[in-house]
């Protein structure tokens, strides 16, 4: 929930005139859904897509306040985020929901972005690999492997989102490598192999590189950094001179 609707486009006009092609270097932006038609039309052309920060899973009917896969897709929107950590602890979403908007959105032709990450409290718990394990396992229940390789996982550790505390490209690889081990049990390891994981939690240009250079590390799903042209343009530089 941050910028208004001008800054919002005049932020993509600005990555849109000063972003340098890179084939290798899939970017997408996600703005609040109220400013989808307008950041949309301003990306008309560009290579950026657009998605969603959320979706309810129905298809129409008496949602007051929801949006749809549907309606998201009349926006021109290609990416929806799902299960992010503030979804999850604020508005109370679980692994069920999570699960049940996965489903409308594989269905609907959307590409979800699932997010899951553990609090502070249950790392110094030690519980990381089991709170992610358990997080993937319902929220991706009943998905065929092809759904899988669809899918596109976001790793946020609750405690690096927005606090500028970024988990060590090594701590973060771990929960990425036992992601993609948890995968390749379930789906297959062809399919595990295929998935994109991104991290999460403080990205910034001068982390970027070195988080996005670590094997399982595929993307990065960027919140703060992403408000300012410069800093996300950074990134996007950081991400294409890394050779996978
Ligand atoms: P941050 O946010 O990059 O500001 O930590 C990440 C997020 O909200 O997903």
């Amino acid at each position: 929930m941050n910028l208004l609707r001008d800054s919002s486009v005049a932020l993509v006009h600005q990555l849109m005139d000063q972003m340098q092609e890179n084939a290798s270097v899939g970017v997408a932006v996600c703005p609040p859904s109220v400013y989808l038609h307008d950041v949309g039309a301003a990306l008309r052309g560009s290579s950026i897509a657009l998605g969603a920060q959320n979706v309810y899973h129905a298809a129409e009917g008496a949602y007051t306040g929801e949006v749809s896969c549907g309606m998201l897709l009349d926006l021109g929107c290609q990416y929806v985020i799902l299960g992010h950590s503030e979804r999850r602890a604020i508005f109370g979403e679980s692994d069920a929901d999570v699960n049940q908007k996965l489903h409308a959105v594989l269905k609907s032709g959307l590409k979800p972005i699932v997010c899951i990450g553990e609090t502070l409290a249950q790392r110094e718990a030690g519980e990381t690999q089991k709170v992610v394990r358990s997080q993937c396992t319902h929220s991706l229940a009943g998905l065929s492997p092809e759904q899988m390789a669809e899918t596109v996982l976001a790793y946020e550790p609750v405690w690096a989102i927005g606090t500028g505390k970024t988990a060590t490209p090594a701590q973060a690889e771990e929960v990425h490598a036992d992601i993609r081990d948890l995968l390749s049990t379930i789906f297959g390891k062809a399919v595990a192999d295929k998935v994109v994981i991104q991290y999460g939690g403080s990205v910034k240009a001068d982390n970027a590189h070195e988080l996005l250079s670590q094997p399982n590390i595929d993307g990065a799903l960027v919140g703060g950094a992403a408000l300012k042209a410069d800093s996300f343009l950074a990134i996007v530089q950081a991400a294409g001179k890394i050779q996978k």
